[in-house]
């Protein structure tokens, strides 16, 4: 993750740059003692418990125990790479990024990347003349028609691509675009029989999707109402079949789908500052929206929500108010989506279009403010599968009762807050006249079988190594413990601090748990071992795991710590006990056959036995 970039250049940007500065322009910061502190931008809080260290240079929020350095921040803030925040800070700084340090393979990955996305912004200006010249001309009557104002058109960068199976090859060649990369970049496809490409999407309205930053990463392609043409049609796919209404780039080297919002580079700004996203489904809807001065919207694209998706505008901070049409309303995928936002901790509601109407449709016949006042009366989620749950099954008989708690388990399941969620189960057992203890019950047993449990499960046994690998040994590092944690991270501390080069050498990786900070204080060895001083920023910059970044962070701000002989040695003999044991648990595990292995763990008990007891 934070890799790609010489360190000198990286503490150079660090040293640059002042944490306090950055994050001031998105949080307001107030200083208090030796912190700055505000309203975590990471989840939703009514009392600050964000804090930024401008001694460590470090944040952290004591409420959702997000926290790192500069970088991190913008990484998470932002949604960008790493790479991309180490640029984004120098160019403020002022200071000239050098070639970064890459391997041939890297370097080449990049520069096609760099190929596709000229070939997809070429494009995307060559489908905007072409919607602007004669050839556009239905296609303007068309936007037209349904309500896209040239102006509209421009900002979204509408374009049309004509029903020319090659006239973009042409035009490409003539500018110097490998077709190569236009077909990196999915706007060609080879041609089944003979040689040469064909145009991917013909007669088609073109939605150019962006990333955050507006570069085009793709395409959607929308049939022109017009009948006749051969838009669609599939070449040399035999008989002629019924164009789809929309044709979508495929995933590419740079387009990932689950990863991108339609029209989050222009909702993002006033998603920031309405702490509000309302998520459409389609292209359609979102430019109406924005059409009618409603700015906070981006649009799923007609799929089911991704975790990236969510994280790409949760970390904005804010309520999603989810408005999909009436006829998708009740569907598996947004059910899952909405769940999953749930999940995410946002404050979900759902907004229901009167008569069965797209956003679109609605935008366009009664107006935005109509449309606000529908998103203004959306309901919070768990009442809307609720009351769409009893809808459907009734609430008569009990095996609809059964019915409808199934249906809002999961919901009722992903609510962090513990008081909303006993209210939601409270009220939810007096409306179908069952004891909460039963509701309790099936959502419990829901628990034990959802994804977020079992990584809680896995965490707790430490499956999460350095190097990742899962042997039987992770299964017995059990990490669960507070007190293994907190000697620990008592040890990280240490480490930090600067710990003695003798006592040092009392301590190695196998020492240490799965845990967060187990993890950390073999990274911390790890650096210690390849050159000496280890300090939280050098730290930082080796963790590709953003928990475990949260972790370091916590470090910063909760106190300076010291090397202290008594602590030093009570953490290291729990934690070579706590190794023993786990040790005679392996060897009582062992298989038989494998004398080699037994032989070394023995080993390493005697070895270990001797030194606990000479420090007992
Ligand atoms: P809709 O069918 O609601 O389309 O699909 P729309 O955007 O409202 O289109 P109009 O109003 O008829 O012009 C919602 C979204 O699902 C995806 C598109 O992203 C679309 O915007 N979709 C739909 C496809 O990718 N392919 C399809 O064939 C249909
Ligand atoms: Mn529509």
């Amino acid at each position: 993750m934070r890799g790609g970039f010489d360190q000198l250049l990286i503490e150079d940007v660090r040293a640059h740059t002042d944490i306090v500065e950055v994050i001031s322009r998105y949080v307001n910061l107030r200083k208090t003692g030796k912190y700055y502190m505000g309203l975590c931008p990471f989840h939703i809080e009514k009392t600050p418990s964000f804090a930024v260290s401008p001694e460590r240079q470090v944040f952290h929020c004591f409420g959702c125990q997000a926290g790192g350095d500069v970088f991190a921040f913008l990484m998470k803030r932002e949604n960008v790479s790493f790479p991309e925040a180490v640029k984004d800070l120098a160019e403020r700084a002022g200071i000239r990024i050098p070639d970064p340090r890459e391997s041939a393979e890297e370097s080449r990955k990049r520069s096609r990347r760099e190929a596709i996305l000229r070939a997809l912004e070429w494009a995307t200006a060559y489908y905007e003349r072409v919607l602007g010249s004669d050839a556009g001309r239905e296609a303007r009557e068309y936007l037209e028609r349904r309500g896209v104002s040239r102006e509209l058109a421009r900002k979204f960068r509408l374009g049309y691509a004509t029903e020319s199976w090659d006239a973009l090859i042409a035009a490409a060649r003539a500018e110097g675009i490998a077709v190569e990369d236009l077909l990196a970049a999915g706007l060609v496809s080879p041609r089944e029989q003979g040689t040469g490409y064909y145009s991917r999407f013909r007669n088609r309205v073109m939605y150019p999707v962006s990333d955050h930053r507006g570069r085009v990463l793709g395409f959607g392609g929308r049939l022109l109402e017009t009948g006749g043409g051969t838009g669609g049609v599939q070449a040399g796919s035999g008989p002629a079949q019924p164009a789809p209404k929309y044709v979508n780039s495929p995933e590419t080297d740079v387009y990932v789908k689950g990863r991108v919002w339609y029209a989050l580079y222009l909702a993002k700004d006033a998603v920031r500052r309405k702490n509000q996203a309302i998520v459409v489904e389609g292209y359609m809807d979102a430019i109406a929206c924005h059409g009618a001065g409603i700015d906070n919207v981006v649009a799923s694209c007609g799929t089911a929500l991704t975790q990236e998706q969510i994280q790409a505008i949760v970390p904005l901070g804010c309520e999603v108010v989810v408005s999909f049409d009436s006829d998708s309303a009740g569907t598996a995928a947004t059910l899952r989506s909405l769940e999953l936002l749930k999940g995410a901790g946002c404050r979900v509601r759902v907004a229901q279009v009167p008569e069965g109407k797209d956003p679109d449709e609605f935008v366009r016949a009664a107006g935005g403010e109509k449309f606000l006042q529908v998103v203004d009366a959306a309901l919070p989620v768990v009442d809307y599968i609720f009351r769409k749950a009893v809808e459907e099954h009734g609430a008569a008989d009990p095996v609809a009762k059964g019915a409808v708690v199934e249906k809002i388990a999961p919901f009722l399941w992903s609510i962090s807050n513990e008081v909303e969620q006993a209210a939601y189960v409270s009220r939810i057992s007096e409306e179908l006249r069952v004891s909460s203890e039963s509701v309790w019950a099936v959502v419990r047993k829901r628990a034990r079988t959802s994804q977020e449990e079992v990584v809680r499960h896995k965490n707790a046994l430490g499956l999460h190594t350095i190097d990742g690998k899962k042997s039987v040994e992770n299964l017995v590092q059990d990490g669960s413990t507070p007190a293994v944690q907190k000697a620990e991270e008592n040890l990280v501390r240490m480490m930090l601090a600067g710990i003695p080069d003798d006592r040092l050498r009392q301590i190695s990786q196998e020492c240490f748990t799965g845990s967060r900070f187990g993890r950390l204080a073999r990274h911390a060895l790890a650096l210690i071992a390849e050159g000496g001083a280890v300090d939280l920023g050098l730290l930082i910059n080796r963790l590709d795991d953003e928990d475990l970044v949260s972790a370091a962070a916590s470090l910063a701000v909760s106190g300076d710590a010291v090397f202290d002989e008594r602590i030093f040695r009570d953490c290291v003999f729990f934690l070579k006990k706590r190794r023993l044991a786990a040790l005679t648990e392996l060897i009582a595990r062992c298989d038989a056959g494998n004398s080699e292995q037994r032989i070394s763990l023995m080993r390493e008990m005697q070895s270990l036995l001797s030194e606990v007891k000479g420090s007992a």
